[in-house]
């Protein structure tokens, strides 16, 4: 596969490249680039952080699970980029070195990119922004006041011109789909839904590739074979969000940080847990398409969506269908996709906001559900009419409680009807005991945010930030 992009202000130009290659494995091993470290090569820990600019803007991404064909086009800079090219130092740079932000150094590099991305963005809260990058010797507080102490300093030239001025000339095309050979995988880079919907007609048992948030794991930690694969990430026209007097359009491919700008006003709960998923480098990568077709009983998004009684738009060459999300997950490993069918949006219907959402996790960021409970309740006065609570976690796929729902419609919104109810979700889940979590720990939060929707919806401080002696 031929590819053309930008690093560090040079041109590239790759030919017969394996698509499944990693920006972080091509850095290391064929450009000698070794700024860029590995750490876990599963994007966890940031120390391969790269910057990359397009149309869009500049965002950190994970280099390790990020394969070349997602930075066609595009121009990356790698921590050798991050100074200047006279070698000042970038503020950010200059401030780990005054505020002691480093010790043996290794995840320094990734520190300074996500700095720099977060600087240039004009970012400032460092915590978040911070995530997704690990130290396992100097502590955060020096790193964080580092941060803070760049935070005022102005945009080095370069990356502000970076920022403003694309790829142009050849970087800018996309990468050439390789010709089908017989017997070989066929590898394909459609550049709009259309020519998506035609080829998955065509090659049905293909791997769709949209972050590689998921992906990106199967290759570099399961060495699987992915068979015919297609990339998702130049249909631009599944990317975007729309929408009408009636419901909000998210494009199959929009990441999870345009997704939560897009949703912070409508459905601040929902906003707040998606600042805990993963980091700021997997939501610029991970997509709500992705983040559905997985069929993960963990993700966080479906119980979410699920709540707000999002419709899934599905698409299999000319045919299109919209079903409820909820009736997408049949069972653990299976969803109702066709083959040659994929994700093409997300709808969310729009009303008043009494979406909250719970996500518990060991740590509270960058770290998969245990349970995710996401509760929205309708009231007339002060009697309950509707009630949709759906969990992550809690069974092998995204799951309404349609018992303890039961208990709650037609009932007033109080401390006894939500014990009915708590009492009632018994029935609706045997959930499992694993790493995250037993399953008794389990059943018991998922009853005990019932309480905690009551406490939420009046007023009360129910967030453990919040809540102080
Ligand atoms: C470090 C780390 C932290 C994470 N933290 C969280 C977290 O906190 N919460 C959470 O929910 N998840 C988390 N994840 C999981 C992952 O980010 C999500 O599942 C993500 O949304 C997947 O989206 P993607 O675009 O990266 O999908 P990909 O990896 O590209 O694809 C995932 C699956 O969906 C299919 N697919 C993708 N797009 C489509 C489409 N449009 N139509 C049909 N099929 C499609 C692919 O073929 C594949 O089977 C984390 C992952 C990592 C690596
Ligand atoms: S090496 Fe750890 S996130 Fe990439
Ligand atoms: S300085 Fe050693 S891991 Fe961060």
């Amino acid at each position: 596969m031929d590819i053309t992009f930008l690093l560090n202000g040079d041109p590239v130009s790759l030919t017969d490249v394996s698509p499944t290659t990693t920006l972080l494995d091509w850095l290391r091993e064929s450009r000698g680039l070794t700024g860029t470290k590995e750490g876990c090569n599963e994007g966890d820990c940031g120390a391969c952080t790269v910057m990359i600019t397009d149309a869009e803007g500049s965002r950190s991404l994970n280099g390790c699970i990020l394969f070349l064909p997602q930075i066609a086009g595009k121009h990356v800079t790698t921590v050798e980029g991050i100074a200047g090219p006279d070698g000042t130092l970038h503020p950010v740079q200059q401030a780990m070195v005054d505020h002691h932000g480093s010790q043996c150094g290794f995840c320094t590099p990734g520190f300074v990119v996500s700095m720099a991305c977060a600087h240039l963005n004009g970012a400032t809260d460092h915590d978040v922004q911070l995530a997704g990058n690990l130290c396992r010797c100097t502590g955060y507080a020096p790193i964080i006041r580092a941060a803070d102490a760049a935070a005022d300093a102005p945009v080095p030239a370069h990356l502000l011109s970076l920022a403003k001025t694309l790829p142009g000339g050849p970087e800018a095309a996309p990468p050439k789909s390789p010709t089908d050979t017989q017997g070989a995988p066929s590898v394909c880079v459609p550049d709009s839904a259309d020519a998506l919907a035609e080829w998955y007609a065509a090659h049905p048992n293909a791997t769709l590739i949209a972050g590689a948030t998921d992906v990106g794991l199967w290759v570099t930690k399961q060495f699987r074979d992915l068979g015919d694969i297609a990339f998702l990430n130049q249909c631009a026209d599944l990317r975007g969000i729309s929408e009408d007097d009636t419901a909000l359009h998210i494009g199959a491919m929009t990441n999870l940080n345009v997704v939560e700008a897009a949703i912070a006003q409508r459905h601040p709960s929902f906003a707040a847990m998606i600042r805990r998923y993963g980091s700021v480098q997997v939501r610029n990568a991970a997509t709500l398409g992705g983040n559905i077709a997985n069929g993960s009983p963990i993700g966080d998004s479906p119980p979410a969506l699920i709540a707000l009684g999002a419709q899934l738009h599905l698409r299999q060459g000319d045919a299109r269908r919209k079903i409820a999300l909820e009736d997408f997950f049949i069972s653990y490993g299976q969803q109702d996709r066709r083959p040659g069918e994929f994700v093409e949006a997300i709808s969310i219907p729009k009303g008043p906001d009494t979406l909250r959402c719970y996500k518990l996790s060991k740590r509270f960021d960058q770290d998969i559900s245990a349970v995710c409970g996401c509760l929205a309740l309708d009231l007339d006065g002060p009697t309950i009419t509707a009630a949709r609570l759906a969990y992550g976690g809690m069974a092998g796929t995204p799951m309404r409680a349609g018992q303890a729902e039961a208990a709650l419609v037609g009932h007033p919104f109080t401390e006894d009807t939500m014990r009915a109810s708590m009492a009632a979700m018994a029935q609706d889940f045997t959930p499992l005991s694993d790493m995250r979590a037993s399953a008794s720990y389990r059943l018991k939060t998922a009853q005990n945010m019932l309480l905690r929707y009551l406490h939420d919806m009046a007023g009360d401080l129910t967030d453990v930030q919040q809540v102080t002696a």
